[in-house]
C-alpha cells in the first residue's frame, strides 16, 4: 500500500492473545515500560496494540470515547505514554456495527473514527470482521483505508478479516498486512472451535507465499510465545516459522512476567533478521516427506534461511540439499545454526541435522 509504512514486517506486542477483554491502561503502561527496558524495543518490537474491548460510547456528536473504568486517564494520555518510551501506539476496531467483543463498531462512522485516532495519536490500526452483515470486504477496508489517509498521520492498517474473501487477491493496494487465517490459539496442532494450533495455521498462510512484500504482508496472526500451551521447542518452532513466513512478529504474551526461555525466543536476533531480510521475501516448504519438511527463504545477501522441520512425534534426520534451494550443488556455503547460535561450517552439496518432534532447526546459508 502507498502509505509507505512497514518495508519490512510489523513488529510489536497486542493485548488480545493474553489478556483477551481484560484490558486496561495499568497493563498496557506496565506492558510499554517491559518492552522499552528489557530488550525488545533494541530488537525491533514497536507497536504496542490495544485489541477489543478499549470502547465506551460514541459521543453526543458520534465520536467515540474511551471505556473510562478502564482508561481513565484516556487515550490521549496513554498514547503520549507509549510514545514518551520511543514506543508507537495502535489501537483496534471493526468494519460492522459492533466489534467481536460488542463494542461499537466503525461501520458508518468511518472518517470520525480515523480522525479521533490521529488526534489521539494512534500510529496502527486493527481492522476486524464482526457483525459486518452483507457488508463488501474490500469495499469496507478501502473506505478505512482512506478514512486514515484523510486523517493526515501515518497510520500502519492491519486488516483483520480471516481469509474468507481472500484479501491476499485484493488487500495489497488497501493496508499493510493481511489475516489469511481464523483466530490461532496457544496450541501446537488441529482446530479448535473456532481458533488453530500453529502448526495448522503455518499450513493454511504457506502456499499465500507469493502475495506478501514489502509494505503488503500476510499476517497468520500474532504469536502464542510464552502464554503456557506448547513447549518450548514447540514455540521455537512457532516463531521460527512466523519468521521464515516474513510475518508480522506481534509478541501475544505477558511480557512484564516472561520467563527466561520465552526471553530468548523472543529476541533471538538472528532469527528476527530473517524475519526482517530487506528482500522481503516469504520463504515456503521446498520438500516434504511425511512428517519431514525443508523450508527456504531467499535472502537479500543473496544467501537462504533454511527451517528443518520435524512434524512428527520422533526425531527425525532432515537434510537440505542445495539443489532443493536453487543453489549449484557444487557451491561452499558457510551455514550457522541461528538456535544454536554456531557456525557449524562450510558445506557443499547438502546440510543435514536431527530434529526434534514438533522442532525445528533454522540455519543461515551464506555465500
Ligand atoms: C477476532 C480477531 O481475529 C482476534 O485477533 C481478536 O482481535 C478478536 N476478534 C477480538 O474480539
Amino acid at each position: 500500500v502507498a502509505n509507505g509504512l512497514a518495508p519490512t514486517p510489523p513488529m510489536g506486542w497486542n493485548s488480545w492473545n493474553k489478556f483477551a477483554c481484560k484490558v486496561d491502561e495499568a497493563t498496557i503502561r506496565v506492558t510499554a515500560d517491559a518492552i522499552a527496558s528489557n530488550g525488545m524495543k533494541a530488537a525491533g518490537y514497536s507497536y504496542v496494540v490495544i485489541d477489543d474491548c478499549w470502547h465506551g460510547t460514541r459521543d453526543a456528536n458520534g465520536f467515540i470515547t474511551e471505556d473510562k473504568a478502564r482508561f481513565p486517564s484516556g487515550m490521549k494520555a496513554l498514547s503520549d505514554y507509549v510514545h514518551a518510551k520511543g514506543l508507537k501506539f495502535g489501537i483496534y476496531s471493526d468494519a460492522g456495527t459492533k466489534t467481536c467483543g460488542g463494542r461499537p463498531g466503525s461501520q458508518g462512522h468511518e472518517y470520525q473514527d480515523a480522525l479521533q485516532y490521529a488526534r489521539w495519536g494512534v500510529d496502527y490500526l486493527k481492522y476486524d470482521w464482526c457483525s459486518t452483515g452483507v457488508r463488501n470486504a474490500e469495499e469496507a477496508y478501502a473506505l478505512m483505508a482512506d478514512a486514515l489517509r484523510a486523517s493526515g498521520r501515518d497510520i500502519l492498517f492491519s486488516i483483520c478479516e480471516w481469509g474468507n474473501s481472500r484479501p491476499w487477491l485484493w488487500a495489497s493496494k488497501i493496508g499493510n498486512m493481511w489475516r489469511t487465517t481464523g483466530d490461532i490459539t496457544d496450541k501446537w496442532t488441529g482446530h479448535h472451535g473456532y481458533s488453530w494450533g500453529v502448526a495448522s495455521i503455518a499450513d493454511m498462510n504457506e502456499p499465500l507465499w507469493p502475495y506478501a512484500g514489502p509494505g503488503h504482508w500476510n499476517d497468520p496472526d500474532m504469536l502464542e510465545v510464552g502464554n503456557g500451551g506448547m513447549t518450548d521447542i514447540e514455540y521455537r518452532a512457532h516463531f521460527a516459522l512466523w519468521a521464515m513466513m516474513a510475518a508480522p512478529l506481534i509478541a501475544g504474551n505477558d511480557v512484564v512476567h516472561m520467563d527466561q526461555p520465552t526471553r530468548a525466543i523472543l529476541l533471538n536476533a538472528d532469527v528476527i533478521a530473517v524475519d526482517q531480510d530487506a528482500a522481503g521475501v516469504q520463504g515456503h516448504r521446498v520438500w516434504k516427506d511425511g512428517d519431514r519438511e525443508v523450508w527456504s527463504k531467499p535472502m537479500a545477501d543473496g544467501g537462504r534461511a533454511i527451517l528443518l522441520f520435524n512434524r512428527g512425534e520422533t526425531p527425525a534426520t532432515i537434510a537440505a540439499d542445495w539443489t532443493m534451494l536453487g543453489l549449484p550443488a557444487s557451491v561452499r556455503m558457510q551455514v550457522c545454526d541461528l538456535w544454536m547460535q554456531k557456525d557449524v561450517g562450510r558445506h557443499t552439496n547438502r546440510y543435514a541435522a536431527q530434529v526434534a518432534p514438533h522442532g525445528v532447526v533454522m540455519l543461515r546459508l551464506k555465500h
